[in-house]
């Protein structure tokens, strides 16, 4: 690591802090850096970052290629940046439960790096869950049962003509009603890059595993996001001006809190497109 850079912990169990980085000035060396921490810690934050638009693009292509995401309005200044945008009006927010992002896609996302742009005098935190973790700390044999299952993970509900958010105030801002969809993945991926297991079911996007009725995958389901979401597995971060998160999607759940009523929260958040995920 170079003399300057410096990485805490962000929690015990999950997330990192480095600092002495300046993102949109990003050489080899530091690169190998703050990629290496990506992998190692599911997710990675920064402070005091000068990243405008076309940084923000350039540092996303660094990890990948980009993948718009079908259902958040895109922002004025680039169509592949999308807006977590939350207006003094609404009550709902984007991204308000836990979730990772694009499981319900075949090709699920690698990662998402958030720039905060506009922040509420207080309040709107992101919490973060550490995959890794929650898998290693299972017991042998749930660890084994796991490993034989694959999940079922969707948008319908959420992004679709019936879903969730078309129920509420933020309806007018999404789109693509009409390109909602489903995946299958296994309940437990080997990560493409680390190959370290980890849990691949998530709150937001899973509806059951494969071959299972609703109903009889609830209990599991729920037991597994009880357990991935204590407080020995997650993380929180407190945006201030300057913030940045990198996560990596195959490795984290994160969660957008939505306490701050009658502010406005505007984050840039670009999407990198991932691999196939494999059962480990
Ligand atoms: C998201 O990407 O789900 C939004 C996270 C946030 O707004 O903090």
């Amino acid at each position: 690591m170079g003399s300057s850079i410096r990485m805490e912990p962000a929690a015990a169990g999950c997330g990192a802090v480095l600092h002495g980085v300046d993102l949109a000035d990003l050489d080899d060396a530091t690169w190998e850096v703050v990629h290496r921490a990506f992998l190692d810690h599911g997710v990675v934050f920064f402070r005091d970052q000068n990243l405008g638009p076309d940084d923000h693009v350039a540092l996303a292509r660094r990890f990948g290629p980009i993948v718009v995401n079908k259902f958040f309005p895109e922002s004025d200044v680039n169509p592949e940046i999308a807006e977590v945008r939350k207006e003094p009006a609404q009550q709902t927010n984007i991204g308000g439960g836990w979730h990772t992002d694009h499981s319900y896609d075949e090709i699920p996302a690698k990662g998402s790096i958030l720039v905060a742009r506009a922040l509420p005098s207080r309040g709107g935190d992101t919490l973060f869950a550490n995959m890794y973790a929650a898998y290693d700390a299972l017991s042998d044999g749930l660890k084994k049962t796991l490993c034989t299952l694959r999940a079922v993970h969707s948008n319908d509900h959420l992004y679709g003509e019936d879903g969730i958010y078309h129920k509420t105030d933020l309806a007018g801002m999404l789109q693509g009603k009409d390109l909602v969809g489903e995946a299958v993945h296994p309940v437990v991926i080997r990560h493409p890059e680390t190959g370290r297991p980890a849990l691949y079911v998530n709150p937001g996007h899973t509806r059951g595993f494969e071959g299972w009725t609703v109903e009889e995958s609830l209990p599991l389901l729920q037991f597994l996001y009880a357990h991935a979401s204590s407080d020995a597995f997650t993380c929180r971060f407190q945006w201030s001006p300057g913030s940045v998160a990198i996560w990596d999607n195959r490795s984290t759940w994160h969660m957008a809190m939505n306490d701050y009523q009658g502010e406005r929260r505007l984050l840039h958040r670009i999407t990198i497109d991932g691999v196939a995920l494999e059962a480990a």
